[in-house]
């Protein structure tokens, strides 16, 4: 997990997680960053040094689920769609709504 902090005021302002087997896969979670400081380069530098840590292992599977209008993000970092044809496929069980 890792985090950027915003000096001045503390506040967490980048913020995305992995996790990985230790041996071949790692997937990414959560990226975001605070709406303010969006466009100047820390979702780029959150990734490079989220990628850094699997990669220093060996790991060379790095997956992570992303949204149509964020691919292009994605894109130029390395990530590809659908590699080889493989899609992810997701078994989503639905919240029984409370009485
Ligand atoms: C997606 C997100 C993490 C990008 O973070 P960011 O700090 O704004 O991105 P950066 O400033 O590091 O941008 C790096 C590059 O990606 C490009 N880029 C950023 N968001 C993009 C998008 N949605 N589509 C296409 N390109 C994008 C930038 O133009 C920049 O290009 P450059 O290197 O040629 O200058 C951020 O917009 C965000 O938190 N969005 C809301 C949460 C979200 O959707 N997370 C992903 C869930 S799948």
């Amino acid at each position: 997990m890792l985090w950027v902090q915003h000096k001045k005021s503390n506040k967490s302002v980048a913020f995305a997680r992995a996790t990985n087997d230790g041996v071949f896969n790692a997937i990414i979670w959560d990226v975001v960053v605070d709406p303010s400081f969006q466009g100047i380069g820390l979702g780029k530098v959150v990734m490079g040094r989220l990628i850094e840590q699997p990669l220093d292992k060996g790991i060379s599977n790095i997956a992570l689920y992303s949204e149509p209008r964020v691919q292009g993000f994605y894109k130029p970092l390395g990530f590809v769609s659908d590699p080889d044809g493989i899609r992810g496929m997701v078994y989503s069980r639905k919240q029984k709504k409370k009485k």
